[in-house]
């Protein structure tokens, strides 16, 4: 499957934890964008997409939340709850996102800038594009 477990070091004192992403270190890939998810209302399931050539990198910096990633043969869950874990995706991965903690703020670094041509929003077209 296109993604992996990210755990970043966690560098910390008695004043708390600090994390630091890097460029092509331990956000494996040219960061051009930057963007953030929160107060997302309860049962509220988001996503509901695949690309076709962008790599991401989320991190959940407070809360918790569910990614159910699939790569057109299996699905898979994947639990977000500590923001010293990355989940790393790339390639064709239909994404959906659900189970927000209220307090959820789901930080996402990518590849490329926002282009909506990028985006595979039918899951028949997925398959499609994966079976081809
Ligand atoms: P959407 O793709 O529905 O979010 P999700 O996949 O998390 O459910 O995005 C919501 C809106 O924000 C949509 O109009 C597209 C816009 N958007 C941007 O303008 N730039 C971005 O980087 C992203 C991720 C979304």
């Amino acid at each position: 499957m296109g993604y992996k477990s990210i755990d970043f070091e966690t560098l910390g004192d008695d004043r708390g934890s600090l994390i630091a992403l890097e460029e092509n270190y331990n956000a494996p890939f040219e960061i051009k964008r930057v963007y953030y998810i929160f107060d997302t209302k309860e049962n509220v399931t988001r996503g509901f997409h695949a690309h076709i050539d962008l790599k991401q990198l989320a991190i959940v910096v407070k809360g918790s939340c569910t990614f159910s990633l699939d790569d057109g043969y299996k699905r898979e869950e994947i639990i977000l709850d500590n923001p010293n874990k990355g989940l790393f995706i790339e390639g064709l991965i239909w994404r959906e996102m659900k189970e927000f903690s209220p307090d959820c703020v789901l930080l996402v670094l990518a590849s490329e800038h926002y282009d909506e041509s990028d985006y595979i929003r039918d899951y028949d077209d997925f398959l499609m594009e994966v079976h081809k």
